[in-house]
């Protein structure tokens, strides 16, 4: 069973149908085997979802808590998503779809 106490991030990967028709499950695969790859499995939870209503802009790729959205993932943007912002905190700017804005409720 997973480790929910060592997960740092959770993707949602858009497996919507015009997602798929883009090629999410090949850049799901290609997500998940890097992040495998980079030594990042423990920290990174990723799941796929449903249409996220932005099909226009797909591949979605979603990244919590950040609050970012990427757009037109391809397995070129996917590696960069993983290496530059999982990695590194970096946005990858010409994928970005959009930030939401995050309050400290604490
Ligand atoms: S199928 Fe991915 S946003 Fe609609």
């Amino acid at each position: 069973m997973r480790n929910l106490a060592t997960i740092k991030k959770h993707l949602i990967l858009c497996n919507g149908e015009q997602c798929t028709i883009k090629g999410a499950n090949k850049i799901i695969e290609s997500i998940r085997r890097t992040i495998k790859r980079c030594g990042l499995h423990d920290h990174i939870h990723t799941t796929r979802s449903l249409c996220n209503g932005r099909c226009e802009d797909g591949s979605i790729v979603i990244i919590y808590p950040d609050a970012v959205w990427y757009k037109n993932v391809d397995e070129t943007a996917a590696d960069k998503i993983v290496k530059k912002h999982l990695m590194n905190g970096q946005i990858v700017k010409e994928n970005l779809l959009f930030k939401q804005e995050t309050k400290n409720h604490g």
